[in-house]
């Protein structure tokens, strides 16, 4: 791998995003993949989120985080052009690093269904599918349940 990685900063948003939009697969929200809200993720878990360069070349990002308790990867992605050398292992496992540093004991990534390429990758790279569980989701803003203690 010739790609050096070094942490991301609030600088690489353009190229991070030219990156993600060339990506399929990516997901990408609105809000919170708007310059704001990106910076505001950066912001919240300082020096866990990771870029790979291939000289001048943005080519390889992930954004990762925590919770206190387990830690999250989002939009892992490598150029077309740069797979299969190794970035993304050594993305993935920069990140692993920085949050075992943080006593954080396990990781999470939310994968689409149909990305069957990306399971794949984890599945190769060792991570465990939790058949187990399911992801469920809310809104927090104006889907307050109106409930009866309240
Ligand atoms: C998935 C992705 C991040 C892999 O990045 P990469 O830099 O090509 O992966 P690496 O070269 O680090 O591969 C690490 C190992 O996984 C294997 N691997 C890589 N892509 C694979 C795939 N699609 N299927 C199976 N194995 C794969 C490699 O052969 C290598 O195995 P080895 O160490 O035994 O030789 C990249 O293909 C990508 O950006 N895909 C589109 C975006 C995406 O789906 N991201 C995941 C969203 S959750």
């Amino acid at each position: 791998m010739n790609a050096k990685v070094r942490v991301m900063t609030p600088r690489d948003y353009a190229a991070v995003m030219k990156l993600w939009r060339t990506t399929p697969g990516m997901g990408l929200h609105a809000a919170d993949d708007s310059r704001p809200g990106v910076l505001r993720f950066l912001r919240r878990n300082p020096g866990m989120s990771f870029v790979a360069f291939d000289g001048p070349l943005l080519v390889g990002a992930v954004l990762a985080g925590h919770d206190g308790r387990r830690g999250t990867l989002h939009h892992l992605a490598i150029a077309q052009t740069h797979r299969r050398q190794g970035i993304g292992d050594a993305l993935v496992a920069r990140c692993l690093r920085v949050l075992a540093r943080q006593h954080i004991p396990k990781c999470n990534i939310f994968v689409y269904g149909d990305n069957t390429s990306g399971q794949a990758f984890w599945l190769h790279t060792g991570w465990a599918a939790r058949d187990d569980l399911r992801v469920l989701q809310k809104p927090t803003a104006g889907s307050v349940r109106k409930c009866k203690a309240c």
